[in-house]
This record gives C-alpha cells, structure tokens and sequence, in this order.
C-alpha cells in the first residue's frame, strides 16, 4: 500500500515512523515532511486539487491527515470517491473542533460531562448578560473565541482584571464583534484519551497527558506542548470506566446520531476534578505531542488499524500495547514562544543511546547538514519499566544535543501525582 503522512511536525515523523513498520506499506511519502522524515513533497496542505493530481500520479492509496485545518477544510469530503481513501472525519464532523461553540452545543445536547458555558456574539451581546454570566462563575472563568486559533484563542482568567485585559486583548484579535464563549473554570489535573473510530464504535489508545506551559511546574506562557508521557498512574481502570461512562459513550451516541462521516482520530482534551471528569476539547485528529509518545506505545499495526476504521471491524481489533512508560521531551528555540532564530545547526543526535527515539518537528537539511526551521525542534522519546527510568532515560539524552540557545522543561513526567481530592 502507499500512503502519505499530511503535515510536517514530531507528530507526523511519530505517524511515518509507525506506518513504515507495518508489512502492508510498500511505499511511505510525507507531505511537506521536516528534517527527519523521508520522501517529503513540498505540497500545500490545503491546495486539494493539486494535492490530488500529485498523490494520483504518485498512485497513493491512503492519506493520513495530522493536522487539523486539511480536515476542517473539508479533505476528506473533496478526495471522497476519488479511489484516494483520506483518514480522517469530513468537514461536518471536525466541526467538533473547528468550532468551539458546535462542539460545545454537541456536549449539552447529548450529555457530555462538560464546564457550564454561555454563548456571546452578535445578537448575544448585551454588557449586563456578560456581566451576569462573569459574576455566576465567580470570576474565574475561560474565554474561548470560536473558530481556528492555533492555539491562542483560549483565555483562562482568575479574577476581574484578567477577564477586562483578555477580552480587551480578544476583541483587538478577532474584531469587537466576534463570537466567543464564556466557561467557567474547572480545577484538576488535565488528561488526553486518543481513539480511533469508524463512527459507530471507538477503541482508544493509552492516556496520555501533555505538558503545554513553557516553564518547570507549569509556569509561563501556553505553547503548542513541552513534552508528554503515557500512560497516567492516576488514569486507572475505574476512571477510564467514568470517562467513559460521561463522556466518551455520549460522544459515540451523538456521532451516531448525527449520523457523522467519522473514520479517523477522536481526541477527548479532559480535566480530571474532585467531581469526575470534564471534557474541554475535542480534536478532530492525533494531538502533538500526545501522539510522539502513544503510537510508540501501541504494540498493534497502525495500517490494520486504520484499516479495521475503514471496514467496521473496529471492535474485533486485537488491540496491544507495550508494556511500561513512554515519556517525550520537546526541544525548543531559544525565545520560542515569541520570535526566534531558524537555521542553527543541531549536533549530537549520533551520540545518543540506541533506544532513544528522536521525532523531529522544526528542523530541515540544508548543506547535508541538519538545522533548526521551528519553535519546536525536537522529541527525545524513551520507554522505561516505570515513569522514572522513562524520565533518567530521556533526560541523560537530552544533554547531549546542542544547538544554540536550545531550551527545554527539566520537570516532564515529575508532576504526575496532582490527584484532586475528593470533597
Ligand atoms: P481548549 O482549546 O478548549 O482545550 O483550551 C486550551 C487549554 O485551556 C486547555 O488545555 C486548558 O489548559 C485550558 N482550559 C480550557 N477550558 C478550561 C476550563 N473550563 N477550565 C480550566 N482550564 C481550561
Ligand atoms: N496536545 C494538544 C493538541 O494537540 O491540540
């Protein structure tokens, strides 16, 4: 089979590193692909028709979309009976994640354990209600613009100031008049379940959780992840048969229900608090760095599982895992989040334990040589019998590769044991 990975960060070199294993894949091309991937096309994600016309020459027979906006632009609806089958839900279904609102009425009207919200826009926005609906959350609340905002579309305030200073900031953004949500702010621990779906049943992957803060104890600005680890100590069976008692079985009634076009990834964002699980998101696909750790952990074929989407033979599908703990560090540019500098050479990835799995993000061959070309450079990934040898693995590789200004969390996997207690 020849298939095409979408997408060029560590998630997608973890999705090519994953397929290549399986028997079933003859031929493994990544679209436009980073340092560390093979066989990149430099094709836009986005240009479908081109898209098409190339992966038809290229006689590709399965599409594996990392990224959200192909989906949400509707990658899947546009290669539909075209004898090139894309993995992913259509663009009705990613609406789940294309709209914060959707996804938010989807929850309400099907029961979904989620944060109380109100809806705010044009013809909701009236300065009394919005007031109101502040002082009804205590303050403490998460503003959330609705639509695509690479991750800075999501406010969580803790008081008055911050809520005037972030609507303040989310009006300049998004224009005075856009649609956004108010959510009341939940306090816990956050986890990532991961499943793949046909649109009827779903099998789900190990949790995993994300660390998204920049600094060591969750300090500092959002970034688009520091590092993850999988499974969770705390996520045992009893919690996994809550979250799917209130949130994933709902989820999978209201697919039904709706009938969605769904064969993909279904990504359940939760927050863990003293009154059982909460879903904040949905993601419409594989979430990075969660995938960097999870599919090294999934013992079974990728291929067949996509495969077994595809047919409907999801709940017969001998799922395995490896058994231990996987645990991912980012590497990043100096000054990543805000601006930094591209092209600096990377050394000492030759140096480096031979289990150690390295996924690239932001890195490009220039002069045969390997530099930097992102925020997020690399993914130090190892598997160790427990979390701690996990984290002794990875961090005593991590040392030994250099680039200038390289930066990284020093406390990924450390912080696992913040258990809300029950009240
Ligand atoms: P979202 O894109 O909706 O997942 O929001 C991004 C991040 O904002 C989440 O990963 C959480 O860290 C935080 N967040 C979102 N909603 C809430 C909430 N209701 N309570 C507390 N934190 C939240
Ligand atoms: N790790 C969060 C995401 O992929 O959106």
């Amino acid at each position: 089979m020849k298939i095409a990975v979408l997408g060029s960060g560590g998630r997608e070199h973890a999705l090519a590193w994953k397929l290549a294993q399986s028997p079933h894949t003859d031929k493994l091309y990544v679209i436009p692909g980073n340092g560390g991937t093979e066989n990149n096309l430099p094709l836009s994600l986005t240009d479908f028709p081109a898209l098409k016309k190339e992966l038809d020459q290229l006689r590709v027979d399965l599409v594996v979309v990392g990224p959200e906006n192909p989906l949400t632009e509707g990658i899947v609806d546009f290669f539909r009976d075209s004898g090139i089958r894309v993995f992913g839900p259509d663009q009705q279904a990613a609406r789940l994640e294309g709209s914060k609102l959707y996804a938010k009425q989807f929850m309400r009207k099907y029961g979904v354990s989620t944060a109380d919200f109100r809806e705010f826009g044009p013809g909701h926005d009236s300065l009394t209600e919005l007031k109101k609906t502040i002082s009804d959350f205590g303050e403490e609340v998460v503003i959330k613009y609705d639509g695509l905002a690479a991750g800075k579309g999501v406010f969580v305030c803790n008081n008055m100031p911050e809520v005037e200073e972030n609507l303040a900031d989310m009006f300049r953004n998004f224009g005075r008049d856009c649609r956004f949500l108010l959510e009341k702010k939940l306090k816990g621990s956050e986890l990532s379940i991961l499943g793949f779906t046909d649109g009827h049943d779903i099998r789900l992957l190990l949790p995993s959780q994300d660390h998204k803060q920049l600094l060591d104890g969750d300090a500092g600005p959002n970034t688009g992840g520091m590092g993850a680890f999988c499974p969770v100590p705390f996520c045992d069976e009893k919690m996994i048969t809550e979250i799917r008692k209130k949130i994933i079985e709902p989820t999978m009634q209201g697919i039904r229900t709706e009938k969605f076009n769904y064969t993909g990834v279904l990504y359940f964002g939760l927050m863990i608090t003293a009154e059982g699980p909460f879903l904040l998101e949905y993601n419409v696909r594989l979430g990075d760095p969660e995938t960097e750790v999870v599919l090294p952990a999934l013992q079974s074929d990728l291929v067949e599982l996509i495969e077994a989407c595809f047919h409907n033979e999801l709940s017969g599908f001998p799922l395995e895992f490896v058994p231990g703990y996987f645990l991912d560090v980012v590497l990043t540019a100096g000054g990543y989040p805000g601006p930094y500098e591209k092209g600096l050479e990377i050394y000492g990835l030759n140096d480096l334990d031979e289990d150690i799995m390295v996924f690239h993000a932001g890195t490009k061959k220039a002069n045969g040589h390997l530099v930097t070309n992102g925020g997020r450079i690399l993914n130090i990934v190892a598997r160790g019998n427990s979390l701690e040898d996990a984290i002794r693995k990875v961090y005593s590789n991590c040392e030994r590769i250099v680039f200038k200004n390289a930066y990284y969390r020093r406390d990924i996997g450390k912080r696992v044991n913040r258990i809300p207690t029950i009240q």
